[in-house]
């Protein structure tokens, strides 16, 4: 049964021809009708009854039996709190969704503006959310890529971001440090990343969260402060050989001749004396030599690696008096010249602070290439890194930090370490898989 109730305020004209329980039961339909929250009580008078009885289900006319009459309020009744039972229910879920609805709008709002790449995409690698650090990061030119597949987006995907991606897919959190990221005009990214999956309120995944930063103008300083590095090496070592050397070499020239005059003169002492100067500046213009032969490892373009840590070491010894071997057990062969000057420097490098941080005694150097890789071992038995570590670290030197851009050129990996029987180690690996 179904009460109409727009018509219920005007139900007692409707029914004043009816039977006597008939009507009081429907008088207390009125009254019942009346007691809601009904509103509209322009109604037509004549086709009411019809209204009323259609919602009734039974003639006004009729001797009905009361108790029917009663199940049927009874029904109605019950059918009306059923009906505002779901009427909350409804205004209650509504509530709940409106506040889920400014949840999200949050949850967007901080995404968009967060001062970082971020991308959270669903299982089938669509976008739910960017921020607009992500638009920017990657020139996203299109408005609105929100359900968008990714690789609609970066259509030259390589096949390793997508395996990342199913990894992430299936539970695995991911990150790199640096890693290139080419795009379809051929430039590079340099990405530090982190991938990893997020998780449905039933806590199955729900699909990945990408963040990246773009590191390509870091990247651009670091290799920009190499060529400085390099350049300013090359210069000094030139100016040294061409011109310090050679002033230095005049002098040991000119004193020679004083000497043979003031010998010729008699006067002996005078003559000792300017001797001693030129034999001085002959030293000079030999470690200008080596110094300059240093700075310019031509050795590395004639004879190779091999070669040119061999005289590092050899100078070395010379120049500061210490104990500096080279250990090179098998052939070793690099035909990457830039891959052998990196290794070449690297090493200059580690032995300088291995004397002038570590006042190391003795510095080795070992080289061994097996299986396609090279590693460079250069260890000291100064006082370790662990005696200066305040020093290193408020440091502002730039040795170390060259050393790993250098190491990452190469794609090699750099370990510093101080060692358990005293000293330093710089190990440099470049492994072929
Ligand atoms: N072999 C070593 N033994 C002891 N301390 C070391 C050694 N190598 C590096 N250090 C420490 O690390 C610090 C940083 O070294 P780094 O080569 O980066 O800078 P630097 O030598 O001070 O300056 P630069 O190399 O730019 O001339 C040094 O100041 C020193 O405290
Ligand atoms: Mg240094």
């Amino acid at each position: 049964m179904c009460l109409n109730p727009t018509f219920a305020p005007d139900l007692n004209n409707a029914i004043k021809h009816g039977h006597s329980d008939s009507r009081l039961i429907a008088g207390r339909v009125v009254a019942y009708c009346e007691g809601s929250t009904l509103s509209n009580k322009s109604i037509e008078q004549e086709p009411l009854r019809t209204v009323v009885e259609a919602s009734l289900g039974f003639s006004l006319e009729q001797e009905h039996n009361p108790h029917q009459l009663e199940s049927l309020l009874q029904e109605l009744q019950r059918q009306q709190s059923e009906l505002h039972r779901q009427n909350e229910a409804l205004q209650q879920a509504h509530l709940a969704m409106e506040k889920l609805r400014e949840r999200d709008k949050l949850n967007n709002l901080f995404v968009e503006y967060a001062p970082a790449s971020l991308a959270m995409l669903d299982r089938d690698m669509n976008y739910l959310v960017v921020s607009k650090r992500w638009r920017e990061d990657y020139s996203i030119k299109c408005p609105d890529i929100i359900g968008v597949s990714h690789y609609q987006v970066f259509p030259e995907n390589q096949q390793v971001w997508k395996t990342r991606h199913l990894r992430a897919l299936s539970g695995e959190v991911m990150r790199g440090n640096e890693d290139r990221f080419e795009r379809p005009d051929g430039s590079v990214q340099w990405l530090s990343w982190e991938i990893r999956p997020w998780y449905a309120s039933d806590a199955s995944i729900g699909g990945i969260i990408i963040s990246t930063e773009d590191i390509s103008k870091h990247k651009h300083l670091e290799a920009a402060l190499v060529a400085v590095d390099e350049k300013r090496q090359c210069s000094i070592g030139q100016e040294l050989h061409d011109n310090v050397g050679q002033q230095i070499a005049a002098i040991g020239y000119q004193a020679k001749a004083l000497e043979k005059i003031l010998f010729a003169s008699g006067n002996r002492e005078a003559a000792t004396s300017v001797a001693s100067i030129a034999s001085q500046a002959q030293q000079a213009v030999v470690q200008c030599k080596q110094l300059a032969q240093g700075l310019l490892p031509f050795e590395i373009e004639g004879n190779g690696l091999v070669a040119a840590l061999h005289i590092l070491a050899s100078r070395i010894s010379s120049a500061y008096s210490i104990v500096c071997d080279f250990i090179c057990e098998n052939d070793v062969l690099i035909t990457d010249m830039n891959l052998a000057l990196n290794y070449y420097r690297i090493a200059q490098e580690a032995v300088h602070n291995a004397i002038h941080h570590g006042h190391a005694q003795q510095v080795s150097l070992f080289l061994e290439s097996a299986g396609g890789n090279l590693r460079l071992v250069i260890s000291d038995d100064g006082c370790g890194l662990i005696a200066a570590p305040a020093k290193r670290s408020t440091s502002s030197g730039m040795g170390i930090k060259i050393m790993h851009y250098r190491a990452r050129q190469c794609r090699a990996k750099l370990k510093m370490s101080s060692r358990a029987q005293g000293g330093t180690e710089v190990s440099v690996e470049m492994r072929a898989d």
